[in-house]
Order: structure tokens, then C-alpha cells, then sequence
């Protein structure tokens, strides 16, 4: 089934935009924020031609195979950092719904099942004389997005190659929101943190980030990774994509 204005009206009980086709959810997502769109509310695409992933990636998203949506959110600045957690506990809670057995976080938020990445979330934050005025959580889920004979389908996966059905991306989009919420109502508690970290499968992985490899032994609250060298260095990464490394890579 497709994704339509009047089926999300059905199932969902928040401010929301749904659109066929747009060129970035979180470019409509800050335009709406600019426009004074209420905390929660939500833009919602069929596809988008523009996606956009971390680093200045591109984000692809056909039209009617994934889920392209972006919350927009106004938390207290302190909390800022655990956007992500929140959306990628969000995430890993919908592919365990659909009945994805082996999921988990790579850090910062990729959602892995079988190892591949199923999901990416993309948080920009909007900044007015030094104060937030906003976050737009961008989340990107594979659905049915056909990989095969791509570069990607070493990387990335689709739910729908997992659980070898057919996944509605109505009920997918109403559980995920519901899941962002529940997860979005403890963002002030320990538990996000705890629970994020619990499920992040780069911890006690050797990796390699920008110029510095090493062990991923922990992470702070803020979110960042620790990482101690082979000279017993720790270094902190804000931000990156960690490349696991092989003992054969490591010497
Ligand atoms: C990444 O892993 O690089 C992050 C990908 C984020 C993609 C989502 S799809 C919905 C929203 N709109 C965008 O343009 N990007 C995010």
C-alpha cells in the first residue's frame, strides 16, 4: 500500500505534511520550523530527490520503498545531543517489530540488521543569535529498496529482505512515531543514554575514525566516542563514520 495524506490522517494524531515528492524532509522540515510549525510536528515524503545523509552524503530514497520523515522538535538545549539516541532507539525498536532478529546501533545512529545499514538519521539543529530554535530529526529507513547489483548492497539492506514480507509503510511510519515518542517523553532521564549505549555494537569493536585507530571502549553522555590507541591515547570523536578493522588491517 502507499503512503498517502489520507491514510496518515487515519493513524496519526500530531501536526503532519505528506508530500509525494520532495527534495530533502528536513529542508521542508526547517522551512516549516521558520513558518512556526508546533513542536512534533512532522514532514513526511513518498520520495525525495535531494536526500541527505551525514558528511554532505546523498541519501537515496525511491519513490513508495522506504520511510523519509523529519521531526521537528524544540527540547531544551542540553538534551540537543540525545536526539539521535532517541531516533535510533526508535529505529532499532521498529526492525525488532517487523521481526528483525540481529539488530543494532553502529555508532552515532546507524540502525545494522544482519550487519547492513537499514537506517540513517540525519539531526540539524537551527541556530538563532547563539540559541536553538529547533532540532529536525531526519530518519530514512530501507524498505523494500532494491540494493542488488548496486555498490551499496555490500553496505546496505531493506527490511523486506529480511523478513522475506511485504511491510506497510503506514503502520511503519505510525509505530516508528509512537516509538520516537515514548523514547522522546525520557530524554531528560538516564535512560536514553543507558539504553542507547546498551545497543551500540562499535563498543569494544577496533576501528578506525578520521586518522585515529584503536579500541571504541565507551562512550559519553554527550555522546561521543572514546577510542584508546595503541599507545594507550584516548581520543574523543564527535562525529564520523567508524571503519571496523581487521587484526590484519590493525598490525
Ligand atoms: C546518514 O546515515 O547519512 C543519514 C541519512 C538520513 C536520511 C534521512 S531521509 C529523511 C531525512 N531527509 C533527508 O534529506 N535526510 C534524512
Amino acid at each position: 500500500m502507499t503512503i498517502s495524506q489520507t491514510l496518515l490522517e487515519r493513524v496519526l494524531s500530531r501536526p503532519f505534511k505528506y508530500l509525494d515528492q520532495v527534495n530533502s524532509t528536513n529542508d521542508t522540515a526547517k522551512a516549516w520550523l521558520a513558518a512556526g510549525a508546533p513542536e512534533g510536528a512532522v514532514v513526511i515524503a513518498g520520495a525525495q530527490t535531494r536526500g541527505r545523509g551525514r558528511h554532505g552524503r546523498s541519501w537515496h530514497t525511491p519513490p513508495d520503498a522506504a520511510l523519509a520523515l523529519s521531526l521537528i522538535l524544540k527540547p531544551p538545549e542540553a538534551f540537543l545531543p540525545r536526539l539521535n539516541m532517541v531516533a535510533a532507539l526508535s529505529v532499532y525498536d521498529l526492525a525488532r517489530k517487523c521481526g528483525c532478529k540481529n539488530v543494532a546501533i553502529k555508532w552515532p545512529n546507524d540502525i545494522l540488521v544482519d550487519g547492513k545499514k537499514a537506517s540513517g538519521v540525519l539531526t540539524e539543529t537551527v541556530w538563532e543569535g547563539g540559541d536553538s530554535v529547533g532540532a529536525i530529526v531526519g530518519i530514512g529507513v530501507n524498505v523494500r529498496i532494491d540494493f542488488e547489483g548496486s555498490a551499496l548492497s555490500v553496505t546496505a539492506i531493506s527490511l523486506e529482505d529480511v523478513v522475506e514480507r511485504r511491510l506497510d509503510r503506514v503502520q511503519l511510519t505510525e509505530f516508528l512515531l509512537s516509538r520516537f515518542d515514548y523514547w522522546y517523553r525520557r530524554i531528560a532521564t538516564p535512560t536514553v543514554f543507558r539504553e542507547w549505549r546498551a545497543r551500540l555494537v562499535t563498543l569494544n569493536q577496533t576501528i578506525a575514525i578520521d586518522e585515529v585507530k584503536g579500541v571504541a571502549f565507551d562512550v559519553t553522555a554527550e555522546g561521543a566516542l572514546l577510542i584508546r590507541d595503541a599507545n594507550g591515547r584516548v581520543h574523543q570523536a564527535q562525529a564520523g563514520d567508524p571503519v571496523v578493522m581487521t587484526e590484519e588491517r590493525v598490525r
